[in-house]
């Protein structure tokens, strides 16, 4: 069973195709970084126009590389949501529209989900049940895995997500879009201790999370320091350095709570934040303190990408899931609302490599 995948949900478009029992085929990501870069932020209508552009020549190349040309996938799955409503009918109409052209059928599927599954493409993957903890750009979530399709979101963002986060305060901070990587950076100099940020909502029980109140703090803080001392080098570093010090720590300390109320032993992360080296340490210490093993997809599978998506179509297509012929995407779709999927998962997992 090969199944192409289509992600178009916000500022990557990318395509892979998966074989069940075999692994991923062929996969292209196009990220549009660039062309939002002058605006701070995704302009969602060039968002979508760019997805237009791109996605037919890259699915060309896409079905070249794996060996399809002339021939068709077995299934089709696309990204429904959530995202922008108008970047997810782009691939959405045209996934469609082929699956009906070729006469195979379509999927559609949940982007969390894919998010959530991604890890399950590695050779070292985590066993059911886990515990996930998602930090992109869009979202911020801890959720209890059951197993694939049964999700319990135990702890959620109610304000800014983590990567939102790091990009409002790398912009304070004069930084590029986005700003994640270049915060982290900026911060690898900064003198730790210098500024003392808050952790917020760790003194109360629960799993949410709030991010908005740090990018404040950084502002006060450049303010009142730039007008204490003209000539302070350090000051930019020495913040961010502190911001990412609070948000680090914020997290690995609602993980541990997490796996601790739930009593799961796995823990996986994924989403673009994922990619900060800092959390990644500060997670592994904990998990080691906690007798409880850590999982990333690598850093392809952990941004977005189509190839999570031919993935975890894959597994709703055994599951006996079709869309029906309209173009329905969901710019909000509770993670909740999916259905746990009864099925030999084994069977569609990609084979081990061999350098294992
Ligand atoms: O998952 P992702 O690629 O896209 C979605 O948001 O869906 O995540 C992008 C986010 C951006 O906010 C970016 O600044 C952040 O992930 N990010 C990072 C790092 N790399 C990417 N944040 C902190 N440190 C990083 N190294
Ligand atoms: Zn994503």
């Amino acid at each position: 069973m090969k199944i192409l995948g289509i992600e178009t949900s916000c500022d990557e478009t990318s395509v892979a195709v998966y074989r069940a029992g075999e692994g991923i085929l062929a996969h292209r990501i196009y990220s549009q970084t660039a062309l939002h870069a002058e605006y701070g932020g995704v302009v969602p209508e060039l968002a979508s126009r760019d997805h237009v552009r791109k996605l037919l020549p890259m699915l060309a190349e896409l079905l070249g590389e794996a060996g399809l040309r002339g021939t068709r996938p077995d299934g089709l799955a696309y990204t429904a949501g959530p995202g922008l409503a108008g970047a997810l009918l782009v691939g959405a109409a045209l996934g469609r529209s082929l699956a009906w052209a070729w006469g195979v059928p379509a999927v559609s599927v949940h982007h969390m989900e894919a998010h959530l599954l991604a890890p399950l493409l590695e050779d070292r993957r985590p066993a059911f049940p886990f515990l996930a903890l998602l930090v992109s750009g869009g979202h911020t979530m801890l959720v209890a895995v059951e197993r694939p399709g049964s999700y319990r979101v135990i702890g959620e963002t109610l304000d800014d997500a983590v990567g939102e986060a790091f990009d409002k305060t790398a912009s304070l901070l004069g930084l590029g879009y986005p700003g994640g990587p270049a915060l982290e950076r900026l911060a690898g100099s900064g003198q730790p201790g210098r500024f003392d940020f808050p952790r917020p909502m760790v003194d109360r029980p629960g799993l949410d999370f709030s991010f908005s109140g740090l990018k404040t703090y950084a502002a006060n803080t450049l303010r009142t320091q730039r007008g204490a001392d003209d000539v302070d080098p350090g000051l930019q570093a020495d913040v961010a350095r502190a911001f990412q010090d609070a948000v680090v720590d914020t997290l690995a300390i609602k993980c541990r709570r997490a796996l601790r109320e739930t009593g799961l032993a796995r823990l996986i992360v994924a989403g673009g934040v994922g990619a900060n080296q800092a959390l990644r340490h500060r997670l592994q210490a904990m998990a080691r303190d906690e007798g409880a093993e850590l999982y990333y997809p690598r850093m392809e599978y952990c941004t977005d990408n189509g190839a999570m998506i031919a993935f975890a179509g894959c597994l709703r297509f055994a599951a006996g899931e079709r869309a029906d012929l309209g173009f329905n995407v969901r710019a909000r779709w509770p993670l909740e609302e999916l259905g746990a999927m009864d099925i030999d998962l084994a069977r569609y997992l990609p084979r081990e490599s061999e350098q294992g």
